[in-house]
């Protein structure tokens, strides 16, 4: 969830690692800091608590002057977010310079062991120790590489990391276990991160490192190896988008972009896969293992947040239309209590990064229980997408806010398309009713772009609502977890607090919070539920809450019960949470923005959770 950034080249390495550290922002942004070896072979190092962007002001651009630095932006696990636990740190000569993804977990005992062998810290991080542990190895092996080698051998835990030695000037070292990292190969200069973002406006070759591996980088070339010494060959990938994805464009805030985006990238969700004549969809990813998903006993969909939330539509779509049981598990939970696993079970991860630890683990954990795993990932060539048995790409395309919003409705696509699948081999989904899901299928960018058209008519509610202390979200059936979803996106980028219930749930508790100050966002497309929810509604106006309604747009009833409305178009009842996150997406958008809040990098949260 932290960032790193190393160049070894000919060019002054501060400026291409601070634009890249920029571009990683979004995975963390409590402080940063770079280092970079001067023309004297010293390393000099800037840090600061805060946004990248702040530590600018700090460049001493003579001392910051050299071809050779690493760079990191850091999401703060262990230690407050201040100056000194900033990345790089030193080892006690400031010989070795680090910076470091993940967590050392026997830290304290590797500690412990160099306190002993006279080495001194100054902070209290994991990332010092190991620091101080290469330079013990440096010390009696001489060679930055075998140190390197030897203190990882040591270490328990995750790491990405990229480190620099003073006597060995001419190499950065990266290496990884569980934290991703990779470099992209320039002419005579070699630009190192973990993530592509900080890469492609450099060059699109790149090599993605392995768990246990290590990479030496030269700035004419470089060798990778395992961490117990192995020679490994790997080849050169392109990196698969490109650097306007990554870009805001005129967008105030990637979020806004992502949330416009979507007609295109749920395109991008189904195109090639689906026959528009008959509705017969075939998903290239899962060919191999199709026979094992249509004679599923069980599904299972495993994910944390908002990949969670779209595991709930998963659940619901494959019991109603394929007829097959389907569960849908918190990662973090279901890793640790001892779930029954069969092997006739097909396990779906999803997962926008394909990083999430807790994810990623509950994968594993099923799959040493012999189930069939199969991811529904957007990062091409991420660690879930690898490890899985089989899967489908969502191809939503980079997503820098860290709201997720675009992977949410490609996932839910995804998992249409999943449902079209099954439901055809197993015929649960009729030939006519495939044809028609296809033939309304046509119409749904279109229909979003009606929505995003409009989106200017959000700011005047958000204005309205800006100061509430609380919001309630109700939907039923596929909409249920669109409400939930809505009150997460709120939550998450504007502060205000806000619960997501089944709409009938509400009372059973939630109805004794209404009063006039409460708004409620109902979700009420004209479908089987429609009456139920007009109860519902009905339930908290007279209890005198504010009644914000999403609606169908030829739906005039619903206006007597509404005090706003939020228009969408009618569509097929499997495409309405697709259709209707959109409008939460925006009023949450909308309502941050009022209450001038830092959308795209909300405060404690990162894009992508790579602790427990
Ligand atoms: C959503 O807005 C979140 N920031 C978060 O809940 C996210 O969906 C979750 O951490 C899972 O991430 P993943 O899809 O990358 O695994």
């Amino acid at each position: 969830m932290c960032g790193i950034v190393g160049y070894i080249g000919k060019r002054n390495s501060l400026q291409i690692i601070y634009d890249g550290l920029i571009r990683l922002e979004y995975r963390g942004y409590d402080s940063a800091g770079i280092a970079v070896i001067d023309k004297d072979c010293n390393i000099n190092v800037v840090k600061k608590a805060g946004k990248v962007k702040e530590l600018e002001s700090y460049f001493d651009k003579d001392l910051l002057e050299g071809n050779t630095g690493i760079g990191h932006t850091r999401w703060a696990t262990h230690g407050d977010p201040n100056d000194i636990n900033a990345h790089p740190h030193f080892d006690m000569t400031k010989n070795i310079s680090i910076v470091h993804n993940g967590i050392i977990e026997n830290y304290l005992t590797l500690k412990t062991k160099l306190q002993q062998e006279g080495f001194t810290f100054s902070t209290e991080t994991d990332t010092e120790v190991l620091a101080n542990l290469i330079q013990y190895y440096y010390i009696s092996k001489q060679s930055f590489e075998i140190a390197v080698r030897l203190a990882l051998s040591e270490v328990e835990g995750t790491y990405g990391i990229a480190v620099l030695c003073r006597d060995e000037p001419d190499k950065i070292i990266i290496a990884r276990m569980g934290s991703p990292l990779m470099f992209g190969i320039g002419q005579d200069e070699i630009i190192a991160s973990s993530d592509a973002a900080a890469i492609i406006s450099h060059t699109k070759n790149v090599i993605y490192l392995e768990d246990g591996e290590m990479a030496i980088l030269r700035k004419d070339g470089f060798q990778i190896k395992t961490i117990n010494d192995e020679d490994i060959h790997r080849e050169i990938m392109k990196i698969e988008f490109d650097l306007e994805e990554i870009e805001k464009g005129d967008f105030e805030h990637f979020m806004l972009k992502e949330i416009c985006e979507q007609p295109d990238t749920i395109q991008n969700t189904y195109r090639g896969r689906i026959n528009f004549d008959t509705g017969v969809v075939k998903l290239g990813g899962l060919e191999n293992v199709k026979e094992k998903l249509f004679n599923a006993k069980r599904i299972i969909f495993v994910a944390c947040g908002t990949a969670w939330h779209a595991g709930i539509v998963g659940k619901y779509l494959i019991e109603q239309y394929c007829g097959i049981p389907a569960e849908v598990e918190y990662a973090s939970e279901f890793r640790y209590r001892n779930p029954v696993i069969n092997k006739d079970d097909v396990i779906f991860v999803i997962s926008q990064s394909g990083e999430t630890l807790d994810t990623l683990e509950a994968l594993r954990l099923s799959k040493k229980s012999g189930a069939t795993t199969l991811g529904i990932v957007n990062r091409v060539g991420s660690v879930i997408a690898r490890e899985v048995d089989a899967g489908v790409y969502i191809h939503a395309g980079p997503e820098i806010g860290v709201a997720s919003t675009k992977a949410f409705t490609c996932q839910i696509m995804s998992l249409i398309l999943i449902t079209m699948m099954i439901g055809k081999n197993n015929k649960t989904i009729s030939d006519k009713d495939l044809k028609e899901i296809a033939a309304e299928l046509k119409g749904l960018p279109e229909k979003m772009r009606q929505i995003i058209d409009k989106k200017n008519d959000y700011k005047f509610i958000a204005e309205e609502f800006k100061n509430a202390k609380n919001f309630l979200y109700l939907g039923r059936g596929l909409n249920f977890p669109v409400a939930l979803e809505g009150a997460l996106k709120l939550k998450e980028i504007s502060y205000i607090h806000a619960e997501g219930y089944p709409a009938a749930e509400m009372k059973h508790g939630p109805i004794a919070l209404i009063d006039e100050n409460m708004p409620v966002v109902f979700i009420a497309p004209k479908d089987s539920t429609y009456q139920k929810i007009i109860s519902n509604i009905i339930e908290v106006k007279t209890r005198k809450g504010k009644i914000i309604t999403l609606a169908s747009e030829d739906d005039k009833d619903i206006n007597e019960y509404s005090d706003y409305i939020l228009r969408v178009p009618d569509v097929h009842p499997l495409f309405s949470p697709i259709i209707n996150s959109i409008p939460l997406q925006f009023l949450s958008y909308y309502i941050a923005a009022a209450r001038n809040s830092n959308v795209d990098q909300p405060r404690n949260l990162a894009k992508v959770v790579t602790v427990e």
